[in-house]
This record gives structure tokens, sequence and C-alpha cells, in this order.
């Protein structure tokens, strides 16, 4: 541990882990999350200005939870035990934890008390009443001794518990969630009244830890990285050749199905006039594409051609590089928890999902440096490694691209189409100062043909369909309200500019029951 000022999570099983340390982080205290098996022996060694326990699935008087030594709280360092953390701290130094009959769960009103608190809790300025997260069954029914009460609830008559000459805290609820209303300042007051951190760790600084942990773990070792273009691979790359350069190769495969431009974009950020220090190998394998996928129109038969043919094209360029030590992926931390393997193991992102890992490429191991972060940090980290902004703010984009808003079978004539109108929707929804950075828009090409009449001909060409959804988690979504202005505009230049096409669509449904892809 390199940091002058770092803070240690203990895991004991918590879903909310990672956001406990990404609160830490906006509170500019760098923060490192250990399993719970961390012995106080090696806590005290590293000598973290503050200790904070996760909650976690069990109940802390049953035998074989994860648990912790009394010692834990005698090194002289302030502990913030949330939720089964809290428990723990009562369980372990002689207060009493039972299941309650009433659990709580959700929104819950918080009451401070007393409503004044003493300038050391962790609950000053917390107002007398606001709202919580609560999620638990077993509750603490008396505090060990030395501990007072600092909050209620109207069912949890010790909701947060401290004891200050210690600099023991604990809370029931979880200030880490936003629907806390009150809990970063509870952060704040635990890392800089009671841990005294001074709150001067940066984004700048995760660049120099990340590049010096990268270089002792890489040495003279080969990187070989599968960049998209998208925003997490790229930071990837660009974290990686800050560490390692050269070493560092980059393929970036063209499947015929990116946006219009985008190959060339991604290129010139990377390539031989990009500002990165890095072997960049661009393959065109459009054509490839087009022809295994020509005539096929099931939409899970493409999905699995596009995902085969980028293994393949993705396998063979490896193998022209000779040997390869590690292979790097940009994997953050929502896909760590979307595979479900969020306590440790080794989660497999190849390529925006693309088809999986390469398995018959030999490497010695998977580095997915950017696995801590949340999007929006990789966002501000991406900046701050120099990226532009355009890369750094683009759109969500599928692995398997165009080739899943094209709905039928995959022409090169048609990925133009959807090519063009969807640079078209995206200039005007600039244009017309609509926020995208909240969902996902897009132009698609239905396989729907119409009659029309355009001069004084007939035509019978495509309908395009102009999606945009409002979506926080892209689980559920709601379609995007465009001016009719915008609309309009987009209908006339797409249909005068993109030959082709003689309608144009707004797709106004929500997921569910749609998707935000067309297939
Ligand atoms: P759907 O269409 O399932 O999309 O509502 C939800 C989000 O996932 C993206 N998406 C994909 N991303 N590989 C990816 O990397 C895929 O195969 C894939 N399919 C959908 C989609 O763009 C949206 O952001």
């Amino acid at each position: 541990m390199n940091n002058a000022e770092t803070v240690i999570v203990l895991d004991f099983g918590g879903q909310y882990k990672q956001l406990i340390a990404r609160r830490v982080r906006e509170c500019g205290v760098y923060c490192e999350i250990h399993p719970y098996t961390l012995s106080a022996d090696r806590i005290r060694e590293m000598s973290p200005k503050g200790i904070i326990l996760t909650g976690g699935p069990n109940s802390v008087y049953e035998e074989g939870s994860p648990s912790c030594g009394r010692e834990l709280f005698e090194l002289g360092i302030p502990v913030l035990g949330i939720c089964y953390g809290s428990q723990l701290m009562a369980h372990v130094l002689g207060g009493e934890v039972r299941h309650a009959d009433v659990s709580e769960y959700g929104h819950t009103e918080l009451y401070v008390m007393p409503e004044d608190p003493a300038d050391s809790s962790i609950m000053k300025d917390v107002s007398g009443r606001s709202v919580c997260w609560m999620s638990h069954t077993d509750r603490i029914f008396a505090v060990p001794s030395g501990f007072e009460t600092t909050a209620r609830t109207d069912v949890c008559p010790v909701a947060a518990m401290e004891d200050r000459e210690r600099k023991l805290f604990a809370v029931q609820f979880h200030p880490e969630v936003e629907h806390t209303e009150e809990g970063m300042k509870i952060f704040r007051n635990f890392l800089y009244g009671a841990c005294g951190c001074s709150g001067s760790w940066k984004m700048s600084s995760f660049i120099e830890t990340s590049v010096r942990d990268l270089k002792e773990k890489i040495g003279t070792g080969q990187v070989l990285l599968g960049l998209s273009g998208g925003v997490d691979s790229s930071v990837a790359a660009a974290l990686l050749s800050r560490a390692v350069g050269r070493q560092l190769t980059c393929v970036f495969v063209d499947h015929g199905l990116l946006r219009k431009n985008e190959a060339d974009e991604v290129e010139a950020v990377f390539g031989k006039e990009g500002d990165f220090d890095l072997n960049f190998v661009r393959v065109n394998a459009a054509e490839r594409f087009y022809l295994k996928l020509a005539g096929v129109s099931d939409p899970e038969m493409k999905r699995k051609i596009i995902g085969a043919e980028f293994i393949s094209v993705f396998t063979e360029e490896a193998k022209k590089l000779g040997k390869v030590d590690f292979l790097a992926q940009g994997t953050i931390y929502p896909d760590v928890v979307e595979s479900g393997t969020g306590n440790g193991g080794a989660v497999i992102k190849s390529h925006h999902n693309v088809g999986g890992l390469p398995d018959h490429l030999d490497f010695k191991e998977v580095i997915e440096p950017l696995r801590m972060l949340f999007k929006d940090e990789v966002r501000s980290l991406g900046l701050e490694l120099g990226l532009p902004r355009k890369l750094v703010y683009r759109q969500p984009f599928p692995g398997p691209g165009l080739g899943v808003r094209i709905v039928g079978d995959i022409t090169a004539e048609k990925v133009r189409i959807v090519q063009e109108a969807d640079a078209i929707f995206r200039q005007e929804l600039d244009r017309a100062g609509i926020d995208t950075g909240k969902g996902q828009f897009f132009a698609a090409l239905t396989n729907m043909r119409s009659v029309g009449v355009m001069g004084d001909g007939r035509t019978y060409d495509y309908a395009v369909a102009l999606r945009g959804v409002l979506t926080n988690d892209f689980m559920t979504a709601s379609a995007c309200e465009i001016p009719w202005d915008a609309l309009q505009t987009c209908m006339n230049r797409i249909i005068g500019e993109v030959g082709g096409v003689n309608r144009v669509f707004y797709d106004l449904t929500s997921k569910p029951p749609g998707t935000i892809e067309l297939e």
C-alpha cells in the first residue's frame, strides 16, 4: 500500500462494497477493498487512516459467519461498521444482536439523537429527521459498553451507535446508497473528522498508482488488448499505454458494423498519428463479416456469427504477434456485478462481450485495470489521460454493432443506410441541444419497404426507425420526448440525403416490453 492516506474496506459479502469504495473516492480519499480475513497484524502494517466494514447476508451470531477479532477494534484506527458491519462491531464488543420480528427494507425515516450531535460524532450536521436506506432483519438490541446510540428509526432503536473515545462508529442503514439523503455527510464526518483524512486524492493519483502497479505486474511482458473504440477499452488502452508503452498492442477489428467514420476516429486517436505510445493494429474485416452474414436474418444467429467471426479475426491477429503474456480487458465494475462474480473471480469481457474470450490464445493472465471503477469514474479517468471528450462521452454501442440495428439480413448497402441516417440523427440531436448522456439514441433500419413518391417517381424504399430512450441502468427504458421540429428535420434530411429511404419512424416503445436494440 503506497498511498499515505488510505482507507480499507473490509468485505463481509455485502453487495454495496464497491459503492462504499466509490463514496470514499468521491471524498478524495484513496480506498482499497480487502477480504474480511485480512489479519489485524497485516492491517497494522498497512496503517490505514480508517477501516470500513461492509454489510453482508449472514447473521453475526451464527457459527461460521464472517467475523473479525476484537483486536480489529483495538488498533487505534477509526472503524465504521455498516449494516452487517455495525452488528459485527456490536456483537464482538459485547453488545447484543438478535433476529428482529420486524425487518426494515427500503426508504426509512431516520431520527438523529441527540438532535445536536457532538462535533466528533459522524452524525454531526445530519438533519434531526431525514431518509435513510435500510435492509436488515437482525438488529442491535443492546449497544456495547462505552457506546452511545446516535440514531433510531420507528422500528429500530439502534440505527446508529458510536464510541467517540475509541473512534468506533456504526450505522445499521446504508449511507453509501443514494437513497440515504445525507449519507455523504456521514462519510465526510468519518473520513475528515474521525480519520483525519485531507481528501486530496484525485483521479490523477489513481493513474499514478495504477501505472506503478501495472508496470510492476507486467515487467517486460507483452500485453494484448482488444480495442473496440468504446469508452472502456479506450480508457484501458490509454492507461496501459501510459504504463508500458510499446509493450502494449491494441487490436482493433473493424467488422463493418460500426457507426459512420467510427473506425477512422478510433485510428486517429490510437494509430500512428495519435497521441498514445502503443502498437495499434487495425483489421479491416468488413467483407469477411458481410460474407458470413449474407442471407442470415435470425437475430440470434446473426449475433452468434458476429461473435464467432470476431473471435477468429482477433485470434488470427493475436497469433501474428507471437508470444503474448497478458490479455487486457476494459472490464468495469458494473460488468463485474452483472456477471455475478463480484467476489474477485475473473470476469471475462471480450470486446463488448461480443462472443467471449478467445480460449485458444495462450497468455499468462488477464489484466483488468478498470474493474474497480464505475462508468463516470472511467470517463473522468479517460479525460485525465488525454482522450478526446467526444470519445469519452460516446453513446453506448453494442458489441455486434449495427448488426442488431438492422432488422433482417445484413448487406453493405443496408449498413450504409443506417450509418448515414444515424449520423444525421445524432447531429440533429446535438443541434437541438438534447442531452443524450441519459440514455441511448440511434437510428435503425426496419426491414420494411413501402411505396412512396419522390419527385415525380414512385419509390419502394426502406423505413428508418429513430430510437431515443432514457435509462439509468439499461434494464428498463422509456422513449425520450424529442421536439417535433428536431424529428421533422431528421425526417427531411434522412429522406433527402440517404438514398434508399422513403419513410422515417420514431420508435416509442419502452423497455419492457421492447428491448433497447431492435434485435
Ligand atoms: P437491450 O437491447 O438488451 O440493450 O435492451 C441493453 C443495453 O445493452 C446493449 N447491448 C449489448 N451490448 N453486446 C454488448 O456489448 C451485445 O450483444 C449487446 N446487446 C445489447 C445495448 O446497446 C443497450 O445499451
